[in-house]
């Protein structure tokens, strides 16, 4: 055989051999994406695999800047949404923080929740629903804004109306719902790990969208400190519901020490509003909220809303009204027909 023919063959099968072997490459690293997608549209399992149990709560110092530099890995959608890669979530989750000049425990919250989050395998987003600094604050009357307008973002199913000082510290507490509202804060640092009251229902609570809509969400007359959570407790009696809690070995929360909040005095009406909270579940609520959204900024770890409060318009609400009558009783059509009313710019 000549020498150049036996060059040529000698080619030949060396190009055979090189296209044989990015054959299989591509092969196998189709096979390989094929399997990883099927992994990835898998259901995230109920008991989610990567947790630690106990954690410690840490001060964060840094900047916001920091954060989401941090959190780019996990390639939040603006406004914060964080979904697991590894899986598909079982539920759309929103966490909805009442709030008012709080900014150092806003931060400590953006620093402490995502990565738990997201070992508990949660679809979630963190919408922070500020009340305009004029007037009381009314921290129940911004979590039914927080649940109407996260709705408007995106079909959440489930919803934890979290105080923004209140850090978990034990990632079995799942932050999750079930078909029963949830109290999640089962163990709190500040009543030495246990609770004030059996009935407190204070902090945070996890609610799917069924039950806001059973109980006409919270009340909207608690301005200043105290009672709404009281108040709570009993919506859910009237429609034969009451909170479950994880074991308090899981339902710890830290709780760090701060000094009183400006613009949220004690509220002296607290008592009179929980005594004949029954009464007023169906005026007063999701259906009589009164408020204006001054802005929204879709941060990109979070969502934050400003909402304006008028406490007069509120007041004279139907449920604000029913308020002034203690112990009045209401049936279901006489609720639709003042909504009707409501609705319609009569009260
Ligand atoms: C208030 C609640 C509060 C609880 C614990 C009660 O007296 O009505 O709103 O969460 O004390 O501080």
């Amino acid at each position: 055989m000549r020498q150049s023919t036996y060059r040529r063959i000698q080619i030949s099968g060396v190009f055979i051999i090189l296209s044989m072997s990015s054959l299989m490459i591509y092969w196998n690293s189709y096979q390989l994406t094929r399997q990883t997608t099927e992994i990835s549209i898998k259901i995230c399992p109920k008991n989610p695999p990567f947790l630690v149990g106990p954690f410690v709560f840490h001060h964060f110092n840094g900047t916001l800047e920091d954060l989401n530099n941090k959190y780019q890995k996990y390639k939040p959608e603006l406004g914060g949404k964080f979904k697991p890669l590894e899986c598909k979530p079982r539920e759309k989750v929103a966490i909805i923080i009442p709030y008012r000049e709080r900014q150092r425990h806003l931060m400590d919250f953006l620093s402490h929740m995502p990565p738990m989050l997201l070992r508990q395998q949660v679809e979630f987003t963190i919408f922070v629903i500020e009340q305009d600094p004029l007037g009381q604050f009314n921290r129940a009357l911004m979590t039914n804004v927080g649940y109407l307008e996260a709705l408007k973002q995106d079909n959440y199913s489930c919803f934890i109306f979290h105080d923004v000082d209140m850090y978990p510290i034990n990632d079995n507490n799942i932050y999750k719902c079930s078909t029963s509202p949830r109290h999640l804060a089962a163990a709190v640092e500040k009543w030495k790990f246990g609770l004030p009251y059996p009935d407190y229902y204070g902090g945070v609570v996890a609610y799917p969208k069924t039950v806001m809509e059973k109980t006409n969400g919270f009340s909207n007359l608690y301005f200043g400190w105290g009672g709404e959570d009281d108040d709570l407790g009993f919506r859910l009696a009237v429609v034969g519901l009451k909170c479950v809690r994880p074991a308090a070995v899981y339902g710890r929360y830290a709780t760090p020490v701060h000094g009183k909040d400006k613009g949220c005095p004690l509220n002296p009406d607290r008592f009179t509003l929980v005594k004949n909270a029954k009464s007023r579940i169906w005026y007063d609520g999701l259906n009589s909220v009164v408020y204006t959204v001054s802005k929204i900024e879709k941060k990109k770890i979070y969502t934050h809303m400003h909402i304006t409060v008028d406490r007069q318009k509120q007041e004279e609400s139907p449920g604000g009204s029913v308020s002034k009558t203690a112990g009045v009783s209401v049936t279901r059509q006489q609720v639709r027909f003042a909504t009707l009313l409501f609705s319609q710019g009569y009260f």
